[in-house]
C-alpha cells in the first residue's frame, strides 16, 4: 500500500490573505497542517508516500525533506497547474505503480485518521473505499446518496444535495482507477474530478465501499475552520505532547494544559488559559490573557493584550490592550491599540501587515 498526499492547489479561500508559502504549511497547533496526514498514513503503516506540489509548493520540501524522520519514504510529484484531484493521482501513476494506495488531501484533518480505510480495503478488497460524514452545508463539498450501504448517487458540489453526506478528503484505491481517469473529462469548473472517476469505477460494475468515520473531521479550507481544527487538535493533546522547556514566572498564571516553548518566557502578571501552546522565543508580557484554543508561533511578542480561540504564526507582535478571537495573524503581522475596547476584535490577516486599532 503507498500514500498520496495532496498539497497542490491554490487554495482559492485563503489565497487573499497572502501568507507565504503554501497553504499547507499554515499551522495548526503549530505544526504545518501536512505533517497530519503524513503521520495518519504512517499510523496506517504506510511508508512509501509521494506529496503532490502544485505552482505555490514553497516550505514544504524544505519541511519534509525525504521524510525519513518521519518515518516515511518521501518522494514528489509535480502537478503543475491544479487540473483537478483525478489529474493529480494520474500525475502520480509511475510512483503508485499499480499498486493500491491512500489519497489524502492535504489540508483535511480526520480525528482517526487513515487506519480504518485500510481495515475495510483488507477486509473485502474492493476497488475503492472511500468516506462519509454528515455535515450541515453539503453544496460545498462532495455528496454521496446512500441506499442502505449501497451507494445511489456520488455529485460534486451540488447546487441541490440529495443528502447530508459529505464525502471526506481520504480516500483508498486500486489502479482499477486510472482506467476510468483516463476517459474523464474536465468538469464545468474545468476540472477531472475525483467523484466522476468513483461514480464512473460504480458503472463499470467495480466495487466501491463506503467508510462512515465517527469522529470528527474537517476541511480547512475557511479560515474558520482552521480556527475549530486548532482548538480541536489542542483540546485533544496530552502532556506529552506538549513542552514545558520555557520559563513561567511565579506570578504568572497557568492553567489547563499549556506548552511553552524553549526560550519563551511568561511573565509576572501573565494569565494563560489552556489548551494553548507557546511556540520558541514567545514573550508574554504582564497584563496578557491568553484563552483556550490559542497557538503562538515562535518569537511571538505579546503585551497587555487578550487573545483567545485564535493562530499566530511566527514573529507576531500585539501590543496594548486589544482583544482577540476568533483570528488569525500571519507571520511578522504587527497589532497595535492604543485605548482598551469593551469588545472583542476578530482579525485575520496574511503576512507582514501592520494594523492600529
Ligand atoms: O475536503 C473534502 C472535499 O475535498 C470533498 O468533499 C470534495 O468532493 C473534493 O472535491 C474536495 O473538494 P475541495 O473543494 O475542498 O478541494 P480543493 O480544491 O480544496 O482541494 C483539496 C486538496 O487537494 C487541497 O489540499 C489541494 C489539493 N489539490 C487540489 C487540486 C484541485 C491538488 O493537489 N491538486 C489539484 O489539482
Amino acid at each position: 500500500m503507498k500514500g498520496l498526499l495532496l498539497a497542490g492547489g491554490y487554495g482559492t479561500r485563503l489565497r487573499p490573505l497572502t501568507f507565504t508559502g503554501n497553504k499547507h504549511m499554515i499551522p495548526v497547533a503549530n505544526r504545518p497542517i501536512l505533517l497530519y496526514g503524513l503521520e495518519h498514513l504512517r499510523a496506517a503503516g504506510i511508508r512509501r508516500v509521494a506529496i503532490v506540489l502544485g505552482p505555490m509548493h514553497e516550505g514544504i520540501q524544505e519541511a519534509v525533506g525525504d521524510g525519513h524522520h518521519l518515518g516515511l519514504e518521501v518522494t514528489y510529484v509535480h502537478q503543475g497547474a491544479p487540473k483537478g484531484l483525478a489529474h493529480a493521482v494520474a500525475c502520480a501513476r509511475e510512483f503508485l505503480d499499480g499498486e493500491p494506495f491512500v489519497m489524502y488531501l492535504g489540508d483535511n484533518l480526520l480525528q482517526e485518521g487513515v487506519r480504518p480505510f485500510v481495515a475495510t480495503y483488507e477486509a473485502s478488497r474492493p476497488d475503492a473505499v472511500i468516506g462519509v460524514t454528515p455535515v450541515s452545508e453539503p453544496r460545498h463539498y462532495g455528496v454521496v446518496e446512500l441506499d442502505g450501504d449501497r451507494i445511489v448517487s456520488l455529485e460534486e458540489k451540488p447546487a441541490r444535495p440529495k443528502s447530508n453526506l459529505a464525502l471526506v478528503g481520504v480516500y483508498l484505491f486500486t489502479s482499477a482507477v486510472f482506467e476510468i481517469i483516463d476517459r474523464l473529462k474536465p468538469s464545468a469548473r474545468g476540472e477531472l474530478e475525483i467523484t466522476e472517476a468513483i461514480s464512473g469505477l460504480l458503472k463499470e460494475g467495480h466495487r466501491v465501499v463506503v467508510q462512515r468515520v465517527s469522529g470528527w473531521w474537517k476541511d480547512t479550507g475557511l479560515p474558520a475552520d482552521l480556527i475549530e481544527a486548532n482548538e480541536r487538535v489542542l483540546s485533544s493533546l496530552g502532556p506529552k505532547d506538549l513542552t514545558a522547556e520555557g520559563e513561567v514566572r511565579p506570578g504568572a498564571k497557568v492553567r489547563g494544559l499549556v506548552g511553552v516553548g524553549r526560550g519563551t518566557v511568561v511573565e509576572d502578571g501573565a494569565e494563560i488559559d489552556g489548551p494553548a501552546i507557546l511556540g520558541e522565543g514567545v514573550r508574554v508580557g504582564p497584563g496578557t490573557r491568553i484563552g483556550p484554543g490559542t497557538s503562538i508561533g515562535a518569537g511571538g511578542i505579546l503585551l497587555g493584550c487578550s487573545i483567545r480561540r485564535s493562530i499566530l504564526l511566527d514573529r507576531v507582535r500585539v501590543e496594548g490592550p486589544v482583544r482577540l478571537s476568533d483570528s488569525i495573524l500571519g507571520r511578522d503581522v504587527t497589532v497595535r491599540s492604543i485605548r482598551p475596547s469593551e469588545t472583542e476584535a476578530q482579525i485575520i490577516v496574511g503576512d507582514s501587515a501592520r494594523i492600529l486599532v
